[in-house]
């Protein structure tokens, strides 16, 4: 967190921030991070332009350009604005040093945009993924060459007396003082492998069983059938999230997997109507799927298989 607000520091003096790039497993606080570093700035500095984008969702550069013309400089978008009328009016109406968190930036299918948000004066952006990735790789030598990240932010997991930790201050803030003991936390803390999303989640439905049973604190006994539950929850809400390309792809490995690469692009370039290069789709799509344990992949005969996690196989996720 130093180190983000440390990037973001200029805006306090009126310049542009030094662009970062956050990076390292999921469930390691990096978009907390990012949020709490721009809010933290806020406080120092009023009206600090800000925006936030999730490249999933949002991974053309139009709809980046429509996020930052919205909420970066609050004017009115009309869905048929052009790539240079957005540009132009998020370049009119930003009048101070501004600052956008593009979080799955490695999602992003049209990196161009970096380019476009290092020609607005003042815009500075704090990226975040998974992997230590090649952000700038897809531009041009001459482009990139301007676009610099001045901070490389590497998160590791948490510990295992850190997310205890966490998982303590929410159940105190969350559910009261005396809703577990130290037991259940270091239980949890040892089942979720540094990855604070899920000891939360294992937290809240531990609570929730407990609360079935009539109990008011939370047994740790329940912790162990909690986990699985958390993670079909978990499960379901990242299926939501994904896009068109990635729901081609996790239904076809529901009902053909395990596919090798070629079979799979070739079922996929079948089903969907606009499909991306098979390089994109392993580097992007592929990748994204197995970071958040929807997709696994095995290597047989020299082969590397695809296919569905197994919570993805035993239920649907719209189903939990
Ligand atoms: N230091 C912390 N203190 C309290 N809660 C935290 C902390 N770090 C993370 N969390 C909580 O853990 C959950 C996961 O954190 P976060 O979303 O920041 O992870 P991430 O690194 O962005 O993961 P992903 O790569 O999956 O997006 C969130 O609910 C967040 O509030
Ligand atoms: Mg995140």
């Amino acid at each position: 967190m130093n180190e983000v607000t440390d990037a973001l520091s200029p805006i306090e003096d009126g310049f542009r921030a030094e662009n970062c790039f956050l990076f390292g497993p999921s469930g390691a606080g990096k978009t907390t991070v990012a949020r709490a570093s721009v809010r933290a700035l806020r406080r120092e500095v009023l009206d600090v332009p800000h925006a936030y984008v999730n490249c999933w969702q949002d991974y053309t550069r139009n709809a980046v350009l429509e996020i930052l013309a919205r909420d970066l400089v609050g004017t009115a978008v009309s869905r048929t604005s052009s790539t240079s009328e957005l540009i132009k009016r998020v370049k009119m109406n930003l009048n101070s040093p501004g600052v956008v968190i593009l979080d799955e930036v490695d999602q992003l299918e049209e990196t161009e945009v970096l380019y476009d948000l290092h020609e607005i004066r003042g815009l500075s952006w704090i990226g975040i993924a998974n992997d230590e990735i090649d952000l700038l790789a897809g531009l041009d030598d001459r482009v990139r060459s301007r676009v610099s990240v001045g901070y490389r932010v590497r998160f590791d997991s948490y510990s295992d007396d850190m997310i205890a930790e966490i998982l303590e201050r929410r159940a105190r803030s969350g559910l009261g003082p005396n809703a577990a003991e130290a037991d259940v936390f270091e239980r949890i803390a040892r089942l979720c492998d540094g990855d604070a999303r899920t000891g939360i989640k294992t937290l809240r439905v531990s609570a929730r069983f407990a609360m079935d049973e009539g109990l008011s604190t939370i047994p740790v006994r329940v912790v162990d059938d909690a986990l699985p539950q958390a993670k079909r929850e978990m499960a379901r809400k990242t299926y939501s999230k994904l896009n068109q390309h990635q729901r081609v792809i996790y239904e076809i490995l529901r009902e053909e997997g395990p596919l090798i690469q070629r079979e799979l692009y070739e079922r996929y370039t079948r089903k969907h109507a606009d499909p991306v290069t098979l390089r994109y789709l392993r580097d992007s799509h592929l990748l994204k799927l197995e970071h958040y344990d929807l997709i696994e992949t095995e290597h047989r005969a020299g082969k590397k298989f695809y296919d569905l996690s197994i919570e993805h196989h035993e239920v649907h996720p719209e189903q939990v």
